[in-house]
């Protein structure tokens, strides 16, 4: 649950680096028709009508799917660049919003952010990338906080300080590149723990995180692997292997958002 109310499905589908087109298509469709009711995409991702297709042809009620898009920031009017989000999808409303990276200061784009939640365009504002300092940045000057930070978080990336600070403020840290853009499958200790619980990898991965009940965004454009990325439901990781996958952080429990801006 958010902290203005809505619910948030904990696993949802990313499509970044899917192309516009029946790849994506087949992975929104997959998924949805598997039982995800959660899809991620982006202005920037290029392939808003594709999943706006999957969502028709899976034949799932759209009101029964949290779809998330995210404002490009190199554009100027975030409630302008949402109604054409809304255009390229085929639905009325998003269900969240949010800042795709904090370029040129993390507040400049709120208020956008605040007409598109005013005029009805989606359900829920949030940011991504935001460190604990643009957090409280964009929060001093807002009249609606944001409810959600999206960020890269997972063992190797478990970044301690800001998800305290999102806790202590109400905003729901969500976590993308959960199985590092797939770098992580391969790390010894995921792949012991796997053998041992009879998992696999990915699915040791993204269960770090929903028992920390942090919702989770996997991609992939196979169907077999979107079927496995949801079993994470009917089993639990021991506190000796949650511990075990915390200790393979290499943030230092970083309060900071990213390593390395790209913008
Ligand atoms: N807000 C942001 O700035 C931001 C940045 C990065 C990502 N994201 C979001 O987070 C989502 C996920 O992150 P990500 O795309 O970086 O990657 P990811 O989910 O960490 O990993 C995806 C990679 O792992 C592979 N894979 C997926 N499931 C697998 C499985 N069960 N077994 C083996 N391989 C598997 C995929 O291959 P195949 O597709 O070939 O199966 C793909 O190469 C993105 O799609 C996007 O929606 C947001």
């Amino acid at each position: 649950m958010l902290s203005d109310g809505n619910a948030i499905p904990l696993l949802g589908l990313g499509v970044w680096q899917v192309p516009n087109g029946p790849e994506c298509v087949n992975a929104v469709r997959w998924a949805l028709e598997l039982g995800y009711r959660h899809i991620d995409t982006a202005q920037a991702y290029g392939n808003e009508e594709a999943v706006g297709r999957g969502l028709r042809e899976s034949g799932v009620p759209r009101d029964d799917v949290f779809i998330t898009t995210k404002f490009f920031p190199e554009h100027r009017d975030p409630a302008a660049e949402a109604e054409l989000s809304l255009e390229r999808l085929g639905v009325d409303r998003l269900d969240l919003y949010i800042i795709h990276w904090p370029q040129g200061g993390p507040t400049w784009a709120w208020p956008g952010m605040e007409r598109a939640l005013d005029r009805g365009l989606t359900r829920s504002i949030g940011v991504s990338n935001f460190s604990v300092d643009e957090l409280n940045a964009v929060m001093a000057g807002a009249n609606v906080a944001p409810v959600v930070d999206q960020v890269q978080f997972s063992p190797f990336e478990y970044r301690r300080r800001l998800l305290e600070a999102c806790e202590s403020r109400g905003i729901a840290l969500e976590a993308y590149s959960p199985l590092g853009t797939g770098r992580h499958l391969s790390d010894a200790t995921v792949r012991e723990i796997a053998r041992r619980v009879n998992r696999t990898p990915a699915q040791v991965l993204l269960r770090w995180s929903v028992q920390r009940n942090i919702p989770v965004i996997p991609k992939s454009i196979h169907r077999e692997r979107i079927e496995e990325n949801l079993g994470v439901f009917d089993f639990s990781l021991s506190s000796e292997d949650m511990a075990r996958l915390d200790a393979l952080d290499r943030s230092g429990g970083t309060d900071r958002a990213v390593e390395s801006p790209w913008w």
